[in-house]
This record gives C-alpha cells, sequence and structure tokens, in this order.
C-alpha cells in the first residue's frame, strides 16, 4: 500500500509511522510523499533524514481557496496513493478530496471523539478544554476523514489517564506516548492488511 502523510508542525506521529514501518509492525506499506503546509515544520526534516520526498504547498501561496484546494488535489494525486494520513495537519480537507478518496482518508485526534472535538478543538486546545473540564480520562481516535469536523468513521480508540497536576503540555506527551502513536499505526497496518471495512458509517475490523 502507498500512503501520503500530510503534516503541519513537529511530526512525532510521522515518526512513530517511519518506526513502526523499518520495524515492520506495519506491514506492506510505503510512505510515497510527506506533504506540508508549513514549509519549516520540523516533520520535514524527519522526512528527509528516512529518504522520502517532502513537498510544501500552502494556502498562503495561492490568490484564492479554490486555487490552493486545486492544486493540493493534483499534487496529491500524482502520487497515486491507496491511503491518505492526516498526521497534525491543520488545513481543512477540499471536499473534492474527500469525495475522490472516499474512506481512504484517516485523521489522528487528541481526545476520545466525541468528546472534546469538532471546530476550534486542536493541538493544545485539545487537552486545555480536558484539563478545563475535569474529566479523569482522555485519550486519541483514529477515523476516517468525511464531510464534517471529526465526524468520520472511528476506526480505533485508546483511552488514557489524566493525572491531577497535569499541565496541557504534559498531557499532550501522555496522550501521543500512550495513544496516538500506538493507534495511528495499527490503523496503518489494519488498512494495509484489507481488515478495515465501512458499512452504515461505521468501521468493521475483520479477524
Ligand atoms: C497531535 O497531537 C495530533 O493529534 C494533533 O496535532 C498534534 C500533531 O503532533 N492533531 C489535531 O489536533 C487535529 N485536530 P505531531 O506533529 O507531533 O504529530
Amino acid at each position: 500500500m502507498k500512503i501520503a502523510i500530510c503534516v503541519s508542525g513537529g511530526g512525532t506521529n510521522l515518526q512513530a509511522i517511519i518506526d513502526k514501518i523499518e520495524s515492520g509492525e506495519i506491514h506492506n506499506t510505503e510512505i510515497a510523499v510527506v506533504i506540508s503546509n508549513n514549509k519549516n515544520a520540523y516533520a520535514l526534516e524527519r522526512a528527509a533524514k528516512a529518504g522520502i520526498e517532502g513537498v510544501s504547498i500552502s494556502p498562503k501561496d495561492y490568490a484564492s481557496r479554490e486555487e490552493f484546494n486545486k492544486a493540493f488535489l493534483d499534487k496529491l494525486n500524482s502520487y497515486n496513493v491507496d491511503l491518505v494520513v492526516l498526521a497534525g495537519f491543520l488545513v481543512v480537507i477540499p471536499e473534492e478530496m474527500i469525495r475522490q478518496y472516499r474512506n481512504r482518508i484517516i485523521n489522528i485526534h487528541p481526545s476520545l471523539i466525541p468528546s472534546f472535538c469538532g471546530t476550534g478543538y486542536y493541538g493544545l486546545k485539545v487537552h486545555e478544554g480536558v484539563l478545563e473540564r475535569g474529566v479523569k480520562v482522555t485519550g486519541a481516535t483514529c477515523h476516517f476523514v468525511d464531510e464534517g469536523t471529526d465526524t468520520g468513521p472511528i476506526i480505533l480508540q485508546k483511552a488514557v489517564e489524566v493525572q491531577q497536576d497535569d499541565t496541557p503540555e504534559v498531557l499532550q506527551r501522555r496522550v501521543m506516548e500512550e495513544a496516538e502513536w500506538v493507534i495511528m499505526p495499527r490503523a496503518i497496518d489494519l488498512i494495509a492488511q484489507g481488515r478495515v471495512t465501512v458499512a452504515d458509517g461505521k468501521v468493521v475490523i475483520t479477524e
């Protein structure tokens, strides 16, 4: 299976995927390209170090959102990938891309959806919301991308305990280590093995 990984920042989820392809925990998968909307993203350096092609494409470089959306889709299509992985990608996915890649785009979100998700909940803001509300359990969710924000079929989730003295940064790190870096690679492996299907808007994982 050929995949594209879209990133905006540090790229620790990208790194987890690179490492687990190398170690053989993710089977039958090749990263064809890493796409960043931010040319300074550390994720692009991680890609370069691993010998993976990196490209940057930003809405800021285009006169309109429509032009960006078309250029982004053309760029992605040129790699002929089977799966698109959003690993901390902070750009809204164009609707045309969602249509063309129906149930072939996955995202990692740093909470247990449907809590602390949707518009405005990304990155540290999610963990700030968790601490503000005082929930005792949070986690991460890997899901397919549909037209809504964090509304697509859920593939895997993993719970993480909130500790009394957590800061947003400390909690973010624990959610990454214990949940994100585990379930995103596992979801990719399950998809590569052809074990993930969507029926009635829900994911079914076969043995
Ligand atoms: C991750 O925590 C990811 O779950 C989150 O951004 C971070 C990216 O970190 N994504 C979202 O909030 C999407 N709504 P990384 O660049 O180190 O992988």
